[in-house]
């Protein structure tokens, strides 16, 4: 039997905590493989860009975090514009998004100096990156949201939720079961594996799901469901507002969605952990369950393409095109595509809003608003 298989440092962890206290949850596998220390995937690499693993809406376009800062604006004079405003930022990434949206704001009187920017970001490698791009402004960083200052908040989240930890649960011939993780016979390789089913497990199915087809995989995640209830209790006290813009589902669906990506292609979600993203889709409607039962009215989702258009992306890459030069009038029309058409990511990335419930609608949500 090969006992010391070469694949990496975390696939060992894995294998050690296996051998000793079993099989492990898809959720604690997925925390481990993003941000255990050293070698979790976006504490040891750089993943953005052509060069790296996948691209995000800032990294396509200026547009995109551009017409955010617009809709921040916005959301701050429906607050009566306070002169002092928390804008915290989820999983910055590069810190592309908040330079795009602060010198968007910069176009709004007495916003910039409002301002204070607090970051969410575990990555020490990511932490320097943002550092740089953001060397203008005074910045805060925080592992959590524990320990954000009290007074008012905009919370912004740009795929950050489908980076957040989910079980997953099978509905097998004999119940519902939560898929697992384990190693093959020859423990050179982590497998996927089912428990017992239970009764345990049937009650935390949402209702809607439970009498869904054998083979159906309904996947939760207790840590999204609380970052949505942080923010949500923080506006509900102290006021603001939240921007969620992620891929997911609008409503309860029971469609297995973990994925990895390596060098922007898929890859298997078990090998060489850590050396590819793992994510999954995010499940919007819990997210809206947790902000509504903290007391924030919830806007959407409504579709990011949806989203852009009503704030303006067409106007503002027509303003873009006229000083630019004529492969940046194809790179503009490229990035409006990629990020709008519903082929593209126009309809599978979803936005959702919370306000405080005494605020008007947020920009680019329809009138009406849902009962919370
Ligand atoms: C997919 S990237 C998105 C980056 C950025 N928002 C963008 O759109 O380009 C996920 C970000 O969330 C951070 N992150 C992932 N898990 C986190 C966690 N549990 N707590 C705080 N930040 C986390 C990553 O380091 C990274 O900055």
């Amino acid at each position: 039997m090969n006992t010391t298989p070469k694949k990496g440092s975390l696939f060992e962890s894995f294998r050690r905590r296996i051998k000793l206290e079993g099989a492990i949850s898809v959720a604690d596998y997925m925390a481990d493989v993003l941000i255990a220390p050293t070698h979790g995937y976006y504490i040891s690499n750089e993943p953005f860009g052509v060069s790296g693993d996948f691209i995000t809406s800032p990294e396509i376009s200026q547009m995109f975090g551009e017409l955010i800062g617009f809709w921040c604006a916005d959301t701050w004079n429906n607050m009566g514009g306070p002169t002092e405003i928390h804008l915290v930022e989820m999983g910055p990434g590069r810190g592309t998004l908040m330079s795009d949206l602060m010198r968007a704001a910069a176009m709004v009187p007495g916003l910039h100096s409002a301002v204070k920017i607090h970051l969410i970001e575990v990555s020490p490698k990511l932490r320097k990156k943002q550092k740089e791009a953001l060397s203008e402004y005074d910045v805060s960083w925080y592992d959590d949201l524990t320990d954000l200052p009290q007074g008012p908040c905009i919370f912004i989240a740009n795929e950050f939720f489908d980076a957040l930890p989910i079980r997953q649960f099978e509905r097998s011939p004999k119940g519902w079961c939560e898929r697992l993780i384990t190693l093959d016979e020859d423990e050179t390789d982590l497998v996927f594996t089912l428990s017992s089913p239970s009764k345990a497990i049937e009650t935390i199915i949402p209702l809607e799901l439970v009498d869904s087809h054998e083979g159906a995989v309904v996947e939760l995640s207790s840590i999204a469901a609380n970052v949505s209830a942080q923010i949500s209790h923080h506006i509900n006290n102290y006021g603001g507002a939240a921007l969620f813009v992620d891929y997911g589902w609008a409503t309860p669906t029971a469609k297995p969605s973990l994925q990895a990506i390596r060098s922007h292609k898929k890859h298997p979600v078990l090998q060489e952990p850590g050396t590819a993203d793992i994510s999954a889709f995010v499940d919007f409607p819990t997210l809206k369950k947790s902000a509504q039962a903290n007391g924030v009215t919830v806007y959407g989702t409504i579709t990011q393409g949806d989203f852009l258009r009503s704030l303006g992306i067409e106007q503002r890459a027509e303003m873009l095109r006229r000083n630019a030069d004529q492969k940046q009038v194809i790179d503009i029309a490229a990035a409006e595509h990629r990020l709008t058409d519903p082929s593209q990511m126009g309809n599978l990335f979803k936005v959702m809003a919370l306000t405080k419930s005494d605020q008007p609608t947020p920009a680019a949500f329809p009138e009406q608003k849902e009962a919370s």
